[in-house]
């Protein structure tokens, strides 16, 4: 199995997606997607990640329902919506929104984390940027596939329910899980400022 499309292509047709097919993905796909998630720059070398790889269909329905109460947390606690509107979206998740055929939930482990005082929030910076990396890299390589995904945030708000749920050692921190699958729909590429407005040339 092999993925044909160049890579500026599939950075620029890549949208989230949140509703998903349910068709599996095929394991010759997940695999590619790990390893491209694996070929990430990681700060020190240290490759100091670890991707929990969701198939399970009773595991997959527990992350659906977390997920809801989590968007639910976010919807609530940070975006502020009028309680009408976080019902609305609430029906939307119990309809099937982020409920995915594959759910990769991505793990840094703090307890290889050595530095002290100041150094400690660069070194843990680090690592979350390099599981961001590897992230990103396992949401383009799935995309050449035509597997589209959504980057989630909301577990880190609830890390003890999915720490639980996927049987993860105390220690480890959750940075998101991907939720991947075959789009329900063609997603649209959204808008972004023209890089002149968020850069400069000096
Ligand atoms: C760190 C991070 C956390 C995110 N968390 C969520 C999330 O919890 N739920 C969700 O629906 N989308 C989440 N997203 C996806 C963003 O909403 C999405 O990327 C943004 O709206 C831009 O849309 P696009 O990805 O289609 O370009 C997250 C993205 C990032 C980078």
């Amino acid at each position: 199995m092999s993925c044909e499309r160049g890579l500026l292509d599939v950075i620029g047709t890549r949208a989230s997606v949140r509703t998903f097919k349910h068709d599996p993905v095929p394991d010759e796909v997940v695999d590619k997607i790990l390893w491209a998630a694996t070929r990430a720059p990681t700060a020190g070398g240290r490759e100091n990640w670890f991707f929990v790889v969701v198939k399970s269909e009773e595991l997959r329905r527990k992350i659906h329902e977390l997920l809801i109460e989590a968007h639910s947390i976010y919807a609530r606690e940070i975006a502020r919506m009028p309680p009408e509107r976080i019902e609305r979206w609430r029906k939307l998740m119990k309809g099937g929104m982020y409920l995915a055929p594959l759910y990769i939930a991505v793990y840094i482990d703090l307890s290889r984390l050595s530095s002290r005082n100041e150094a400690f929030t660069a070194e843990f910076v680090m690592e979350i940027q390099s599981a961001a990396a590897a992230m990103e890299n396992a949401i383009l390589a799935a995309w050449c596939f035509g597997v589209g995904s959504v980057w989630l945030g909301v577990p880190l708000l609830m890390e003890e329910s999915f720490r639980e749920l996927l049987g993860v050692p105390r220690g480890y921190k959750i940075m998101g899980i991907l939720a991947l699958g075959y789009p329900s729909e063609t997603p649209s590429p959204k808008r972004r400022k023209p890089p002149e407005e968020v850069s400069k040339v000096v």
